[in-house]
C-alpha cells in the first residue's frame, strides 16, 4: 500500500514503512491490517502486553503462559514446535487478526504498537500490561537484535544505530514517545504499568502483582514455579524462549541467542542496585 500516509524507506535488507507517523516493517506488517485493530471487539478476558521492542516481551509472555498453566512448565513445553511468540502472538503481524477474532478466551496478545492503533474498546473492556525498560539497555539490546533479525537493517556500527534510535528511525519509532504516550493513558483503561527493572529487582513480587491484576488464583507453590521458570538463566535454556524454532533466514541464530544478557545489562545501569532474586531463583 502506498499513500500520503505511507512512506517507504529502503535499507540493505529491510524496509521500514512509515504509517500514520509510526514505523512498521514491510512484509511483516500490513498498514491496512494494522488499521483494523482499532475497531476490534474486545472481551473482558482479553489481555494485551504492550512493549517497546527489547523491553521484556518474551519475559512477560513466559510469565503469562506459566500463570495460565499454574506454573507447570511441562504443559507449555509440550507445544514444542511453538515459540512464546506463537503461543502469545503479536496482534499486528500479517494475518493475525482473523485468528484473534476466532480465538477462544482468554485471548492473550502482545504488541509493539503505539496507543493510537489499539482497540478503542480497551477503554472499557479487557486488560493491558505495559512493560517499560530503561532506554540505555533497550538501545544496546535493539542494536544486537538488528544483527540477529533479518527483517531489520544490519547496523554498520553502534554510533550510527544510536543516532537512528534517538531519531526514532527504527521499527516502533522513538522509545521516549512510546513510553510517554502509553503512560499518559494508563488511567484510561485497565492497565498494569510495570518496569523491566522492577521485575529484575524482585521477580517474586512482580509475578504476584501480575497474577493479582489478572485475577489468577495460584497456590504459593504454583507461584514459586512461575517465578522459577521465568528467571533469565532458566529461560535462556528453553528453546521456545529463544525463538530457536524460527528459521535461520528470519533469525540468524549464528549471530547469538535471543536471550542475550538480560539482567547483566540492568545491573550495570542501576549502578549495582539490584536484588539477587533472579540469580537465586534459577537452577544453576
Ligand atoms: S522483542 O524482540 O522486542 O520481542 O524482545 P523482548 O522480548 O521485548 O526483549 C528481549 C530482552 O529481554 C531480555 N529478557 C530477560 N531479561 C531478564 N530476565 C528474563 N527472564 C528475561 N527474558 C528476556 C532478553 O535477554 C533481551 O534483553 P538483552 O539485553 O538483549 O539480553
Amino acid at each position: 500500500m502506498e499513500s500520503d500516509d505511507v512512506k517507504t524507506q529502503n535499507h540493505q535488507n529491510c524496509t521500514l514503512v512509515s504509517h500514520r507517523g509510526f514505523n512498521l516493517i514491510s512484509g511483516t506488517h500490513d498498514p491496512d491490517e494494522v488499521d483494523q485493530i482499532y475497531n476490534l471487539d474486545i472481551r473482558d478476558s482479553d489481555v494485551f502486553v504492550v512493549t517497546y521492542p527489547k523491553s521484556g516481551t518474551i519475559w512477560m509472555q513466559q510469565i503469562l503462559l506459566l500463570l495460565e498453566a499454574k506454573g507447570d512448565m511441562t504443559a507449555i513445553s509440550q507445544v514444542n514446535k511453538c515459540s512464546n511468540g506463537d503461543l502469545i502472538p503479536w496482534i499486528e503481524l500479517n494475518g493475525n487478526i482473523q485468528a484473534f477474532i476466532a480465538a477462544p478466551s482468554p485471548r492473550l496478545r502482545v504488541t509493539h504498537l503505539q496507543y493510537q492503533f489499539m482497540p478503542a474498546a480497551l477503554g472499557h473492556k479487557g486488560k493491558v500490561i505495559y512493560v517499560a525498560r530503561n532506554p540505555k539497555d533497550v538501545l544496546v539490546s535493539y542494536f544486537h537484535f538488528h544483527k540477529l533479525a533479518n527483517m531489520l537493517e544490519t547496523p554498520k556500527d553502534f554510533n550510527g544505530f544510536f543516532e537512528k534510535f534517538m531519531r526514532g528511525d527504527v521499527f516502533a519509532c522513538r522509545w521516549f514517545d512510546h513510553v510517554k504516550t502509553w503512560h499518559s493513558h494508563k488511567d484510561d483503561m485497565n492497565m498494569l504499568f510495570i518496569t523491566y527493572e522492577e521485575m529484575i529487582q524482585d521477580l517474586q513480587s512482580a509475578v504476584e502483582r501480575i497474577s493479582l491484576f489478572l485475577g489468577k488464583q495460584l497456590t504459593d507453590k504454583e507461584l514459586a514455579n512461575v517465578v522459577k521458570h521465568s528467571t533469565f538463566n532458566n529461560m535462556r535454556k528453553i528453546p521456545q524462549a529463544n525463538y530457536e524454532q524460527v528459521p535461520v533466514d528470519l533469525l540468524n541464530h549464528h549471530q547469538g541467542k535471543f536471550m542475550r544478557k538480560g539482567y547483566q545489562n540492568s545491573v550495570s545501569s542501576q549502578n549495582g542496585l539490584h536484588s539477587h532474586a533472579v540469580l537465586m531463583n534459577d537452577d544453576e
